[in-house]
C-alpha cells in the first residue's frame, strides 16, 4: 500500500461513538467522501448525530459489526483511508474475554482483511488508547512512557485489577493488528489517545467526559473510578477530543508517519487536578484534600513523537476544561 491519500474517500468504523462521530464531521469539512459504519442504522435516535452530518458533504452510513467479516467489504470498498475507531466498551462486565477482549481483536482481524480485500486502501488508522501503553508493575514517580512501552497483559490477567479487561482488549487488539498489517503488508498506524473530554455531538453524554468531570460534578463513584484510573495507568492524563480527531487526520495524510503516536495533551493527577479546578470554578467546590492518596502522577505519557511529526495541540488543560463546563451546563450535568 502506499501512502498518499488521494481521491479521499473515508471510512470511519463505529460512527456513532463519541470520538468517531467528530472524526466523520471533521473529515466531511475537509471535503472527504465519508462512509461511516454503525451496528444499527434503524436506530434513528442513536444515529441521529450522523444523519444531520449529511447536510455537510457526501457521508452514507452502512450496517456492520466487528464480529461479522463480510459486513465491512461493502463500507470500506473503494475508499482510501479507513479509520478503525469502534471498541466494544462494558467497564461492568462479568465476561471481560467473551464482551470485550475476543470482540476487540475479531473486529481488527475483520477490519484489517476487508482493507487488504479493498485495493483502493492506501493506509489504515486505529484507535487505540493509552491503556495499551501505560499499564506496569513499576514503581516510582517520574517515569516517562512513549511509543515503546506496552501494557503489562500478564499483570492484568494475573491480578485481574478492576476494570481490566478494557485495558487488556485495546493492548491484545492494537498487537494484533501490528502482526496482521505486518505479515499482509497493509501500511498502519495507530493514535493512541489518552482520556478525552470536549463537546460530543452524541445525543447521550459520553462516559469518559462523565469521568473527566466527576471532581467537578461531585459524582463519588466516578471520583473512585478516577482514582482507580491514576493508581492503575499511572496517572490522569488528558486531550480534547478534537486534537484527537485533528490527530487521526494529520497521519492518515502524512507521508512520512509511521508506527504508534501517543496523543496526549495533559498529564496530571487527582489531586493536582482537583487544585485546578478548584481555582478555575470555585462554584463547583471541587474538594482538594485527598488524605493519603499520591499527590504526584507515578508517570507521564508523552506525545513528543507525534509533535516532532509536525502536530499541534490545539487546546490545553484549560481549554479542555472551559469547553467541557460549557458543554455540560448546556446538557444539565452541571448546574450553575
Ligand atoms: N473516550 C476516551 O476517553 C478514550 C480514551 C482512549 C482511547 N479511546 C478509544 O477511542 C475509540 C472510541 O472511543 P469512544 O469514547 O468514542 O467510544 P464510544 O463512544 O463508546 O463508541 C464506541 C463505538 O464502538 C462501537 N462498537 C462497540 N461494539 C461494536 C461491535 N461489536 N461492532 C461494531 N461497533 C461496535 C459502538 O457502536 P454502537 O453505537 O453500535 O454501540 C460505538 O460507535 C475506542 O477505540 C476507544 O478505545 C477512547
Amino acid at each position: 500500500m502506499a501512502t498518499e491519500i488521494v481521491g479521499k474517500k473515508a471510512c470511519v468504523v463505529g460512527g456513532t461513538g463519541f470520538v468517531a462521530s467528530l472524526l466523520v464531521k471533521l473529515l466531511l469539512e475537509k471535503g472527504y467522501a465519508v462512509n461511516t459504519t454503525v451496528r444499527d442504522p434503524d436506530n434513528h435516535k442513536k444515529i441521529s448525530h450522523l444523519t444531520v452530518l449529511k447536510d455537510l458533504g457526501d457521508l452514507n452510513i452502512f450496517r456492520a459489526d466487528l464480529t461479522d467479516e463480510a459486513s465491512f467489504d461493502a463500507p470500506i470498498e473503494g475508499c482510501d483511508v479507513v479509520f478503525h475507531v469502534a471498541t466494544p466498551v462494558n467497564f461492568a462486565s462479568e465476561d471481560p474475554e467473551n464482551d470485550m477482549i475476543k470482540p476487540a481483536i475479531q473486529g481488527v482481524f475483520n477490519v484489517l482483511k476487508a482493507s487488504a480485500k479493498a485495493k483502493s486502501v492506501k493506509r489504515v488508522v486505529l484507535t487505540s488508547s493509552a491503556a495499551a501503553v501505560s499499564i506496569n508493575t513499576l514503581s516510582g514517580t517520574g517515569l516517562v512512557m512513549n511509543e515503546d512501552n506496552w501494557t503489562d497483559v500478564e499483570f492484568l490477567y494475573s491480578e485481574k485489577p478492576p476494570t481490566w479487561g478494557y485495558p487488556a482488549s485495546k493492548t491484545l487488539a492494537e498487537k494484533a493488528a501490528w502482526k496482521f498489517a505486518q505479515e499482509n503488508n497493509i501500511d498502519l498506524i495507530t493514535v493512541i489517545p489518552t482520556l478525552m473530554t470536549g463537546p460530543s455531538l452524541t445525543p447521550d453524554v459520553p462516559d469518559s467526559i462523565c469521568l473527566a468531570t466527576a471532581l467537578l460534578t461531585g459524582n463519588e463513584f466516578l471520583i473512585g473510578a478516577l482514582k482507580g484510573m491514576q493508581m492503575l495507568s499511572g496517572s490522569i492524563s488528558i486531550t480534547h477530543v478534537e486534537d484527537v480527531c485533528r490527530a487521526h487526520v494529520f497521519l492518515a495524510e502524512k507521508e512520512s508517519a509511521s508506527g504508534r503516536y501517543i496523543c496526549c495533551a495533559v498529564n496530571t493527577s487527582v489531586p493536582e487536578l482537583a487544585k485546578f479546578l478548584n481555582k478555575r470554578y470555585p462554584q463547583f467546590k471541587v474538594p482538594t484534600d485527598f488524605g493519603d492518596f499520591p499527590s504526584k502522577a507515578k508517570l507521564i505519557i508523552s506525545a513528543e513523537k507525534l509533535v516532532k511529526e509536525g502536530f499541534s495541540f490545539k487546546y490545553g488543560i484549560e481549554e479542555v476544561y472551559d469547553q467541557t463546563v460549557e458543554y455540560c451546563k448546556a446538557k444539565g450535568l452541571l448546574k450553575n
